[in-house]
Order: structure tokens, then C-alpha cells, then sequence
């Protein structure tokens, strides 16, 4: 095959995916107890990587690494490609071909990263996606493989056969998303299943390629924990642990004296207990060579060797003094309810920090000043704080990482974006991404502010740029408040880690 003409129509949104990054999987992979290798100079492959929205950031970011991505989709990859160039990006390249017939002399890599591609190949190239891993993980190294669960999307699959049926499989895929788009509409007059409902709410104004590649595409096959393990088998393949957000987490009890084998095979069960308890829909599944040492279920004292790192905001007075249970909501709108008063300051310190990770220590450390800055009792029990730790990694409201370093600027006199994030800016087709490998969501005008970031403009030349640039776009404003707003604007860029020294 020499393309895939549904995603040459409808290309994939190719955005940063925050728990693909490999100092996040290596942390992951640290709790589960197993080494992976140092995600700074590792060889990181991308199966199935669209037009590069993730791998690109990747190796940005981390200059030693090598990056290599695989895309079947001839318009995605030379998109991709193409941005490569422009940036003059040395460790990285796309590769337009079938992840089924990739060449053994590609050599072995520490990271292999497929999400969204498993559940939505044919069975031959889902085999075949196992193999590149089984061929080409090197000893210690880590894949990421998401796949849709059966638990959570049985209940989804009338809405999929629905969409199927009432739409022209003969259309190109841009005319047969709007047909999609007026069938959801006559199935949410028809349908009484709140499941069903809620879900055709969300799929409205979901991305048109999401709702294309997940209800109308040829195939999206769910499966369940218990499958997935015995194929990572056959391909002499293990589970090691679960990347995406987790609101329970498996504990073995009475695990004292079973074999490493033994434990793995009571944890397996339990994960899929957990999917059918949870109606788990999506899994982003942790896998290494089944001749790596065995991983075991996360262990909160395994923390004591990372470092951290949040985005989190309350909108409350923080209560210091009690346990009482208050949210934090991240930038994505998702709330983390937090009750232990020094977890509430290691929230607030990790927020100032933000995007730079503290170690445990410090982190430790600047909770108990955090406590005493406002008067609050800082004699803190650690291990009431490590389980309360443990709960929000485990819930993606605190990021874990291996390494702490410090990489934020302020804007500075003449404020200059690194060479990605300005190019990102210049380029509709490509998503502005933070140093944390967020999606930034920006409008025009701060997409314009950010291109304009080479470091030859004061801030005040900027904000006369930017009056300018405004009234193009129609908006008339008095120079006070587009300062005003170019300087809010700046200390946002300087928070996301796209400004330099
Ligand atoms: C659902 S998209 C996910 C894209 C990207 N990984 C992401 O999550 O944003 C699946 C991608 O896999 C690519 N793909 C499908 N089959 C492939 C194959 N046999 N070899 C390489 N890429 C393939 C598609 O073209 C598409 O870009």
C-alpha cells in the first residue's frame, strides 16, 4: 500500500501527547520498579506519528535523542518531513512507509511510541506492530501502546454500526463526516441511552478526524486487558504498567512470597477487574521485552527518586490548617481533589514552579515553607503526604519525571521564542507546543505576538506591532490595552518554557 487515503483527506489533529513524553514513561516505568534507559539520549521511534506533532517537540526538546517516525499517510509524513527541514532539525526524520515493512537495519530502540494506531489497523498490521517492538525494544527499553478497551466501548458500538449504516462508505471522508454530523442529529432525537446520548453531545464538536477514524473508519477494534496480555505473549512481550491517568490503582495484598511471575499474573487479573469495574474505553499500556526484568504494580515509594511537576489553579481561599477535601483544576479543565494541607502546599509550590519539576526533596522541602509562609503547623508526616503524592501522579494531576532542571525564562527586555515555538506560531496547520508537551491553545493574535518573538523587539516596539496587527484583524484597542494584553501574553509564553535566556 502506498497511502491511506482517509487520513491523505482528513489528517489526523497531530498534537503533543504529554504522556508519550519518555522522561514521563522512564518515571512510569521507575514505580512499576523496572529501569528504562535515559530518556536525554535515547533512540525514540514513533509508529503511525501523523505529520509529526508529537515526535517533532520530542526532539526538540531533548537534542541527544533520535527521533525516528513512521506514516503511512504520504501528505501527513512529507508535512512533516517538510517541517523537519525548515527547522533544520538534525535528530529527527520521517519515514513514509508501512510500520509492517520497516527494515531490520532501523537498530533498536529505548523508546517505541504507537498511540491511536492499534485498535485502528487490520489484524495483520496489529501483529505486525507487536513485532516491531518484539524486533526492535532494545533490553531495557519502553513501548507505549493505546488501544480502545472492549469494557467501555461495547456499550459505544451501536453508535459506531448507526453512523456506519446511515453514511455513504463511497464519499470522501470530509463529505461523509457532515453526513455523520446529521445523522448524530437525527440519533439524538431517536435515542433515549444516556451513554449513547452523552456521547453523541461530546462527538458534535468533537474534531472531525476524531469522530471520523473512531465511528466511521474501516476498523477500530476494542480489546480487552486479557487479550492484549496474551498477544504482548505471543510476541514474547510484558505488561509493565499503565501511562494514561488512573483513578484506582491495583494493591496486591498478601503478595508476600509469590514469584515475580506469580504477582504479575494476580496484577493482570486485576487490571481487568479494574476495566470492568470502570468501563475503561482507552488504555495506554507500558510494554517490555518479556527477557526484561518483571515489573510490579506502582509502588508510592518509588516516588522518593522522582521529580514533579503541575499546572494546577484553584479558585478557593487554600485551607492550610485542615483536611478538608478542596479541587485544583488543570489547564484542560480536569478537577483533583486534594485534602491533606501539605499536599495543598506542594500543589501551590509545584504551580510557582511550574514548568520546572522539583525533586521529592525539595518538593518536600518547599511544601513545608509553603506551610509556614502562611502560619500554617508545618511538621508534616511524610508518609501521609507520599500517599496523597501517590493518588495525584496516579491521576495525572502531578506529573512525575526523571530529571528536575530548570529550563523557564521571564520575558526579558527583547523576548525571544526558541525557533520551533515561532515557527509553530507562523504555521495554521501546526499546534503552538509548551515545553511541558501540552497543546497550547492560542488565537491569532497571540499566534502573531509569538511569531514576532526573534528578539530584536523591545516590549514596548512589540505592543506597537501588535496594535498594528490587531487593527488588520479588526480589533481596535487603545496602545494601554494591547500592552497590557502583550504583556499578559508574554508571561503566558514564559510560563509554557517557549521563551529563551
Ligand atoms: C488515529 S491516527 C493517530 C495519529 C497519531 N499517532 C496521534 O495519536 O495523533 C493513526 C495514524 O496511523 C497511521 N497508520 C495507519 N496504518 C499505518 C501503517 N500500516 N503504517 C504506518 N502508519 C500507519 C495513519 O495514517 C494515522 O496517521
Amino acid at each position: 500500500m502506498d497511502t491511506l487515503t482517509s487520513y491523505d483527506e482528513l489528517p489526523y489533529d497531530s498534537l503533543p501527547l504529554p504522556e508519550t513524553q519518555p522522561d514521563f514513561l522512564a518515571a512510569v516505568a521507575r514505580l512499576h520498579g523496572f529501569d528504562a534507559p535515559d530518556p536525554a539520549r535515547a533512540r525514540i521511534l514513533e509508529l503511525g506519528c501523523a505529520q509529526g506533532g508529537n515526535l517533532i517537540p520530542l526532539a526538540w526538546r531533548w537534542p541527544e535523542s533520535e527521533c525516528v517516525g513512521v506514516e503511512l499517510s504520504r501528505v501527513q509524513a512529507e508535512r512533516g518531513a517538510q517541517f523537519i527541514q525548515q527547522l533544520g532539525l538534525s535528530n529527527a526524520r520521517i519515514r513514509h512507509g508501512d510500520l509492517a515493512a520497516l527494515p531490520d537495519d532501523l537498530g533498536a530502540f529505548d523508546y517505541i511510541i504507537a498511540h491511536g494506531v492499534y485498535s485502528w489497523v487490520p489484524p495483520s498490521v496489529r501483529q505486525a506492530l507487536l513485532d516491531v517492538c518484539r524486533r526492535h525494544l532494545s533490553p531495557h527499553g519502553v513501548a507505549y501502546v493505546s488501544f480502545n478497551v472492549t469494557a467501555g466501548w461495547a456499550p459505544l458500538q451501536p453508535l459506531r454500526t448507526a453512523l456506519i449504516e446511515r453514511t455513504a462508505a463511497d464519499l470522501p471522508a470530509p463529505a461523509r463526516y457532515r453526513q455523520a454530523l446529521r445523522v448524530l442529529h437525527e440519533l439524538e432525537a431517536e435515542w433515549r441511552d444516556p451513554v449513547l446520548r452523552k456521547e453523541i453531545v461530546f462527538l458534535k464538536t468533537a474534531a472531525p478526524s476524531y469522530l471520523f477514524h473512531e465511528y466511521l473508519a474501516d476498523f477500530n477494534t476494542p480489546v480487552s486487558f486479557g487479550e492484549f496480555s496474551m498477544q504482548l505473549e505471543s510476541h514474547d512481550l510484558r505488561y509493565l504498567g499503565e501511562a494514561g491517568p488512573r483513578h484506582a490503582v491495583v494493591e496486591l495484598e498478601d503478595a508476600w512470597g509469590l514469584t515475580p511471575e506469580g504477582m504479575a499474573g494476580r496484577w493482570q487479573d486485576a487490571e481487568s477487574a479494574l476495566d470492568e469495574a470502570h468501563a475503561t474505553r482507552f488504555r495506554r499500556a507500558l510494554i517490555a521485552r518479556a527477557a526484561a526484568p518483571c515489573a510490579q504494580p506502582p509502588q508510592a515509594g518509588a516516588l522518593r527518586s522522582l521529580a514533579f511537576y503541575a499546572d494546577l489553579q484553584s479558585d478557593d481561599e487554600i485551607d492550610l490548617e485542615n483536611a478538608s477535601e478542596q479541587r485544583f483544576i488543570n489547564p484542560a479543565g480536569s478537577a483533583f481533589p486534594v485534602a491533606q494541607p501539605v499536599m495543598k502546599a506542594a500543589v501551590m509550590a509545584l504551580s510557582t514552579a511550574y514548568p520546572d519539576a522539583l525533586t521529592y526533596p525539595d518538593l518536600l522541602t518547599a511544601a513545608r515553607r509553603v506551610m509556614a509562609e502562611f502560619g500554617a503547623s508545618n511538621s508534616v508526616d511524610e508518609a501521609l503526604f507520599r500517599a496523597a503524592l501517590f493518588q495525584l501522579v496516579a491521576a495525572h494531576g502531578v506529573m512525575p519525571c526523571v530529571s528536575a532542571g530548570s529550563a523557564a525564562a521571564s520575558p526579558g527586555e527583547r523576548p525571544r521564542a526558541h525557533a520551533l515555538a515561532q515557527r509553530q506560531a507562523q504555521s495554521p496547520a501546526w499546534v503552538v507546543s509548551g515545553l511541558r508537551h501540552v497543546a497550547l491553545d492560542l488565537d491569532a493574535p497571540a499566534r502573531r505576538l509569538l511569531g514576532l518573538l526573534d528578539g530584536s523587539h523591545t516590549v514596548e516596539a512589540l505592543a506597537t506591532l501588535m496594535q498594528a496587527a490587531l487593527a488588520g484583524m479588526g480589533v481596535a484597542q487603545s496602545l494601554e490595552d494591547v500592552s497590557e494584553r502583550t504583556n499578559r501574553q508574554l508571561w503566558l509564553f514564559a510560563r509554557q518554557g517557549l521563551l529563551v535566556k
